[in-house]
């Protein structure tokens, strides 16, 4: 009897500390949870891709998360940015799930374990912050639009700053050291999936490449030519200069091994208000712009401070880069001269150039195509890589034949460089006759 009592007593305990363990973690209090639902009526005010949404409760201004869509029943969340107010449209500056679309009755939930869910109405999980039992005990968005969860010591246990698509706000971060490693733009206004653009950072610099591997532009940064100093990080900053109430936007690197007075940094524009509610943006286009925000004005509140690829000159009379770097200025291929298309090169002559200019495929077959030439004629592939040198031009053009997938291939006769191009699109008229451009074109 007496063994059972005990038996049955160690039974009750161990009840209840199985009971008791979840609950020896820390908890998210009651009132910090929140569970949302995608439903009910749309807002009415213009925002970024003319998408429907709906407003969720979490706002700090000019901030808001909401569920839009740009086409039926494909949600993504997202923070906008902006308030309702005629004639400004509101943008998206963070999303949780490109790629992967909620439907309508989708949920948006703070779990009590600390988790932050986005799923489905039938439970399957768009996206996750995988926070559970890790110490959540409050959720936030903070006045510079990152989104945080946060532990009881206010550390953050995970942050919106760290999982950038195709924006980065003012403080937020790249990283070369564990990420996050770049921005990808966006397919199109319509699909919000993965574009063929990315903007990323490298030990030694910037890049944007078109297709992951294709460089079309890159930072120059005499600072860090020397052998052991390497980039770490890079923040969207407002920074002062040594003039005063002078300040620019500055994507600004620090440095392994740097001297603690050198950080590399890309301007982006003077500040024109007193704001660091701006944004940095990887278009849809590939081009890379920075945009600022001004609360409190009639009409529009946003204002276009930065623009890599660009047709105007700026205040110090300088063009950054010119838009024909752009490889898909001219689409699938066309001749680009002062940001403008203006050639469509076919085997027997340069035509007047529309949307439809394009080379004919060559086919795969030994001897089945030819080349025509083209001179003073850059790939956008060529002003910020090497090619392969030195090469005899025949040689080149071997590699290009022997290359189902080579369309074209670029040479440089004074330096004797060589670049395979898979794809031509925009190539860009240069005063340079030792520049050509041998196009590949199918035997009649
Ligand atoms: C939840 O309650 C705590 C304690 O009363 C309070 O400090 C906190 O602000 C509340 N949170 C929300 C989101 O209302
Ligand atoms: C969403 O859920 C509601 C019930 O809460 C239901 O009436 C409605 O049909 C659902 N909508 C869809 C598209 O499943
Ligand atoms: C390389 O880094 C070390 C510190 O890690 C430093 O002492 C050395 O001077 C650096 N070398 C050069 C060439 O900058
Ligand atoms: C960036 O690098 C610096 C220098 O190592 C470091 O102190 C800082 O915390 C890093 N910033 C972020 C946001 O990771
Ligand atoms: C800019 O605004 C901040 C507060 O938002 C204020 O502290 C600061 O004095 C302002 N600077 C100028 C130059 O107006
Ligand atoms: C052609 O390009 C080479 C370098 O690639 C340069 O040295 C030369 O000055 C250029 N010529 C003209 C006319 O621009």
């Amino acid at each position: 009897m007496v063994a059972n009592y005990y038996t049955f007593l160690s039974f009750i305990l161990f009840l209840f500390l199985f009971r008791s363990l979840p609950i020896s973690d820390a908890v998210v209090p009651a009132n910090e949870t929140f569970h949302y639902v995608n439903q009910g009526d749309f807002g009415t005010f213009e925002s970024e891709y003319a998408p429907t949404y709906r407003p969720l409760p979490p706002f700090t201004f000019p901030f808001q998360l909401c569920f839009y869509n740009t086409t039926p029943n494909a949600y993504t969340l997202a923070l906008r940015m902006g308030t309702r107010r005629d004639q400004t449209v509101m943008r998206w500056v963070w999303e949780a799930n490109r790629g992967k679309p909620i439907r309508e009755n989708a949920t948006f939930s703070l779990l009590s374990n600390g988790n932050l869910v986005l799923a489905d109405a039938n439970g399957r999980i768009a996206w996750q912050t995988n926070t559970a039992n890790k110490g959540v005990v409050g959720f936030a968005i903070l006045s510079d639009g990152n989104i945080v969860l946060r532990d009881s010591k206010g550390k953050f246990v995970w942050q919106s700053f760290d999982s950038p698509t195709d924006t980065l706000l003012v403080g937020q971060t790249l990283s070369v050291r564990g990420g996050p490693f770049k921005l990808v733009s966006r397919e199109s206004v319509t699909n919000n999936i993965n574009g063929v653009y990315s903007f990323v950072i490298e030990p030694k610099r910037f890049a944007l490449y078109y297709k992951n591997n294709m460089r079309y532009w890159s930072s120059t940064f005499p600072e860090l030519t020397r052998q052991n100093v390497t980039i770490i990080n890079a923040t969207l900053v407002i920074q002062e200069t040594e003039y005063e109430e002078n300040y620019f936007h500055a994507l600004r690197c620090n440095l392994q091994n740097g001297q603690f007075f050198e950080f590399p940094s890309l301007d982006l524009g003077q500040i024109r208000y007193n704001s660091s509610l701006s944004y940095l943006r990887l278009g849809i286009d590939g081009n890379l712009r920075l945009f600022t925000y001004r609360a409190n004005v009639r009409g529009n509140a946003w204002s276009l401070l930065y623009t890599l690829f660009d047709r105007r000159v700026n205040e110090n009379g300088m063009v950054f880069e010119d838009e024909c770097q752009l490889p898909n200025r001219c689409g699938k291929f066309g001749l680009c001269e002062d940001s403008q298309c203006v050639g469509c090169p076919k085997p027997n002559g340069v035509f007047a150039w529309s949307k439809d200019c394009d080379t004919k495929s060559p086919g795969c077959k030994a001897g089945g195509f030819t080349y025509y030439v083209l001179k003073g004629v850059d790939h956008f592939t060529v002003k910020y890589t090497t090619g392969t040198r030195p090469e005899k031009r025949s040689d080149c053009e071997s590699k290009c034949t022997k290359d189902c997938k080579c369309m074209g291939y670029f040479y440089h006769t004074d330096k004797s460089r060589c670049w395979i191009a898979n794809e031509l699109k925009t190539l860009t008229r240069v005063a340079n006759s030792t520049h050509l451009a041998y196009i590949k074109t199918p035997n009649k």
